[in-house]
């Protein structure tokens, strides 16, 4: 089975022409191992439908979509707008989005509007710290259910869960989760999934690992961490890395 390898921009690059150089870096990768790996650049909006121009040898996702598309909002990107610029996916949920305020609530919304566009959402769920109680456990569990609440049962099959724990991600990372850690926590998720959906729906969502991926530890997440694929910050915006990244899972 390919791996998914979502690559998450965030605010970068600034300039529409390095975003278009990274563009072409993707799609050559995604040439390259298009047996084994689907790419899907997620830019910011600014430089999204130019990317989605730039070649279609990858996929394309939004990182923002606003809750609600019946009253205007400034600011906000709707879903109407993600699928007119050339976006497949879109990412939902991330805990930068979430320690913005945006909580269960909002991101089942923003779910419903992207299931309405036929958008995929990439929804992600991690806890903030993890704790001896299992905490962290009813944390994510109540994450997985408010997804599930907003999509239909057909739109399962399609649905991409990140599981991000907060403490692995960026800068201020405390350190990338272990296999074992992402291999237990993959395990309940698709339990909460078979618990609400039933076991085969669990099995047909594509789960993913992300929070400090890099060439060094991408691949055992894969090998040990039931992860069918990644969400890379940091070191999807260097060609070099994710290119050693993309070869490292293939070897
Ligand atoms: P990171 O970001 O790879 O830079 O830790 C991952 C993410 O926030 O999705």
């Amino acid at each position: 089975m390919k791996s998914l390898l979502a690559l998450n921009w965030k605010m970068a690059p600034e300039k529409p022409t390095d975003a278009i150089r990274l563009a072409k870096s993707v799609a050559a990768l995604s040439k390259k191992y298009k047996k084994n790996i689907s790419f899907i650049a997620c830019p910011p909006f600014v430089h999204l439908a130019a990317v989605a121009k730039a070649s279609k040898a990858f996929r394309v996702g939004g990182q923002l979509v606003a809750a609600d598309s019946t009253e205007a909002q400034t600011g906000l990107i709707s879903a109407g707008m993600l699928k007119a610029s050339g976006a497949q996916y879109c990412i939902v949920g991330h805990s930068e989005a979430r320690a913005r305020g945006e909580n269960n609530e909002v991101v089942a919304q923003q779910i419903a509007r992207l299931v309405e566009k036929k958008i995929i959402p990439i929804a992600c769920v991690g806890e903030r710290a993890r704790d001896t109680q299992g905490w962290y456990l009813s944390e994510v569990k109540d994450q997985v259910e408010s997804i599930l609440s907003a999509l239909p049962r057909a739109a399962l099959r399609q649905l991409v869960i990140a599981y991000e724990p907060v403490w692995a991600i960026g800068v201020r990372a405390e350190r990338v989760a272990t296999p074992a850690e992402c291999r237990e926590m993959i395990i309940y998720i698709r339990k909460v999934i078979a618990d609400t959906c039933g076991a085969k729906a669990s099995e047909s969502v594509t789960i993913v690992y992300g929070g400090s991926v890099d060439e060094k530890n991408a691949r055992t997440f894969l090998t040990e961490g039931a992860a069918q694929g990644h969400l890379v910050g940091r070191a999807s915006l260097d060609v070099k890395r994710l290119g050693a990244l993309a070869a490292s899972l293939i070897t």
